[in-house]
């Protein structure tokens, strides 16, 4: 009977751990699990590519790209994006680096458009402008300098810049609770109820085997688990309860 007993917070105790570990794994989740590490933030996940991936430390953009295997090259909509690349980079670079954005020049628009074609809102353009009237137009490339923030213009084909930001999409949260919530409390609720259920039968059935052997001597030395008086000093005091409420 006591070992049965103990099973029972053993048991719950298992289940908190494995929720625990759901809900780390729906944190984590929203991130690509590819093995690198994606820093999240706002909308999307970030990969700052350094360590043993960064040995040449210099890339084309076009090596920039294959580095972030399928994953689009940084993207800053906002400056909150801006400032978060800013803050980050130190914890990967020691010095300034020039990281490739995810830009390219639509010479039809006459503008430059983000890798998926949306339209640049956000600008952050170095000030004063231009040592680089002469790249042409279909050359056009940009890059964030990692200490400053700021952006600027760079031919694609002749600069090595030595930064490379991948980005992903976060998965969106809040079509997870809804899908994912309900199953998790459901489940939650049946394994209480199978578990309360099996120690019942459990009990019942130990209950049954107890007044069976109650023949063997062994039982004189095992007081039963309720003691009728110990219930009647609950009674006593529920009614005390009722009285003063
Ligand atoms: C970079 O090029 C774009 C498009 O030609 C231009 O609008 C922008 O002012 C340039 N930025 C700098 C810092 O020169």
């Amino acid at each position: 009977m006591e070992s049965k007993v103990c099973n029972i917070p053993s048991l719950l105790s298992f289940i908190l751990i494995l929720l625990r570990h759901c809900a780390r794994a729906q944190a984590n989740g929203d991130c690509p699990a590819d093995g690198r590490t994606w820093v999240p933030f706002g909308q999307s996940c970030y990969h700052f590519v350094h360590g043993e991936e960064d040995v040449a430390k210099s890339y084309t953009i076009e090596k920039a790209k294959d580095m972030c295997q399928g994953f689009a090259l940084l993207t800053v909509r906002n400056a909150e994006v801006n400032d978060f690349i800013v803050q980050y980079s130190p914890k990967v670079w020691k010095d300034n680096v020039n990281i490739w954005l995810g830009l390219y020049y639509d010479s039809d628009d006459d503008q430059f458009k983000w890798s998926d074609d949306s339209v640049v809102s956000f600008k952050n353009w170095v000030e004063g402008g231009s040592a680089d009237w002469d790249i042409p137009v279909m050359d056009k490339c940009v890059a964030l300098h990692s200490t400053t923030g700021k952006w600027e213009n760079i031919s694609c084909s002749e600069k090595r810049e030595n930064g490379v930001v991948c980005e992903a999409a976060q998965k969106p949260v809040v079509i997870r609770k809804k899908n994912g919530s309900p199953l998790l409390s459901a489940l939650v609720i049946l394994s209480v109820i199978v578990i309360l259920g099996v120690s019942a039968v459990i009990w019942f059935f130990h209950q049954r085997n107890s007044s069976g052997s109650s023949l063997l001597p062994s039982f004189e030395y095992h007081p039963p688990f309720r003691s009728p008086s110990a219930d009647q000093t609950c009674l006593v005091e529920a009614e005390e309860l009722a009285e003063t409420s």
